[in-house]
C-alpha cells in the first residue's frame, strides 16, 4: 500500500522549520486585518469597522458630494422649499448637465446661495455663482477605482496563492479523513477568489460587501485551521495505529 507522508516522517528541523514559517504567515495575518482596519475604519464617518465602510470603500456614496451633503445638512435651511432640494439632487444624478444647470439649478443658487457662497460677500465660503465653481463640489464618491482594484488583485493573488500553497502542502502532512482534507485544501483558494471577485462587484452593486467580508473570514478561518491543526499535529498527535516496526 503507498505510504503518503505524514508529520511522523519528518525530522525534528522539518518540523521546526514548517513551525516557524506557520507562525510567521499567522503573525503576518494579523497584521493584515490591522492593515485592513486602518485603512476602511471610519469611512461612514463612525468610529470601528463596519460593513457601511466596506461598501464606501469599493461602491462609495454616488449620493454623497459636498453639495448634497451641505443640502442634505445644514443647509437645507437655505432653500425656500424642499421640492428646490430635489432639483439639485435630480441634476447631480443626471450627470450635471450644463443646460439643466443654466435652466433649473442657477436660479435656485442665486435665490438661495449666492448672498453668501460669492467671492463678495467676503465670507470665505466656496462660490456658487457659475457652473465652474458647483461642480468643484459635485464630483461623487465613486469608491475604490477599477484602476486601483487591479493593481491589488493582482498582488493579492500572486501573494496568497504562494501562502495558501505552501501552508496546504504542509497541512496535508496531517492524519484525518481524506476527504475532510481535500475540501480544507481547497477552500482558502475558493474564498480568496471569491473575495477578490466580489470588490469588482462591490463597486457595481454595493450589496456584495457581505460576500466580500463573508468570504475574506473564510480564507482567515480557513487558513487559522490550517496552521493550528498543523503545529498540534506536528508536535501533539500521536497516530493511533502505529506503524509495524519491521
Ligand atoms: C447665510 C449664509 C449662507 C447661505 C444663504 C448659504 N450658505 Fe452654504 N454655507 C454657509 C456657511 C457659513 C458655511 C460653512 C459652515 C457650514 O458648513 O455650516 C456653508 C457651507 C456650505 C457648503 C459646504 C462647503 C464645503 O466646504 O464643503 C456647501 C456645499 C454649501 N454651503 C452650499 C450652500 C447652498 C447650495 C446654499 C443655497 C441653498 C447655501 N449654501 C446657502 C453659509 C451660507
Amino acid at each position: 500500500m503507498t505510504h503518503w507522508k505524514r508529520f511522523e516522517d519528518c525530522s525534528v528541523s522539518e518540523k521546526l522549520l514548517d513551525t516557524i514559517f506557520l507562525l510567521t504567515i499567522g503573525l503576518g495575518y494579523l497584521f493584515a486585518l490591522g492593515h485592513m482596519y486602518y485603512s476602511h475604519e471610519g469611512r461612514d464617518g463612525q468610529a470601528g469597522l463596519s460593513v457601511e465602510d466596506i461598501k464606501i470603500a469599493y461602491y462609495g456614496e454616488h449620493q454623497q458630494t459636498r453639495l448634497g451633503a451641505a443640502l442634505n445638512g445644514s443647509m437645507a435651511g437655505n432653500l425656500e422649499f424642499p421640492e428646490q432640494k430635489q432639483i439639485i439632487f435630480t441634476w447631480i444624478e443626471n450627470g450635471t448637465d450644463v443646460d439643466e444647470f443654466n435652466a433649473n439649478v442657477a436660479p435656485i443658487m442665486s435665490e438661495n446661495c449666492v448672498a453668501c457662497h460669492s467671492s463678495e460677500s467676503g465670507m470665505g465660503l466656496p462660490s456658487l455663482t457659475n457652473y465652474e465653481e458647483v461642480m468643484k463640489l459635485t464630483h461623487s464618491d465613486t469608491g475604490a477605482s477599477i484602476q486601483s482594484l487591479v493593481r491589488v488583485s493582482h498582488i493579492h493573488l500572486f501573494g496568497i496563492a504562494f501562502i495558501l500553497f505552501f501552508v496546504g502542502r504542509i497541512f496535508i502532512l496531517c492524519e484525518m479523513p481524506p476527504m475532510v482534507k481535500r475540501v480544507m485544501v481547497v477552500v482558502p483558494f475558493i474564498a480568496i477568489l471569491l473575495d477578490i471577485l466580489s470588490w469588482y462587484a462591490t463597486k457595481v452593486i454595493p450589496g456584495f460587501s457581505y460576500v466580500v467580508i463573508a468570504s475574506g473570514g473564510l480564507m482567515g478561518l480557513s487558513l487559522a485551521a490550517q496552521i493550528l491543526l498543523s503545529i498540534y499535529q506536528m508536535w501533539f498527535y500521536k497516530p493511533r495505529v502505529q506503524p509495524i516496526e519491521m
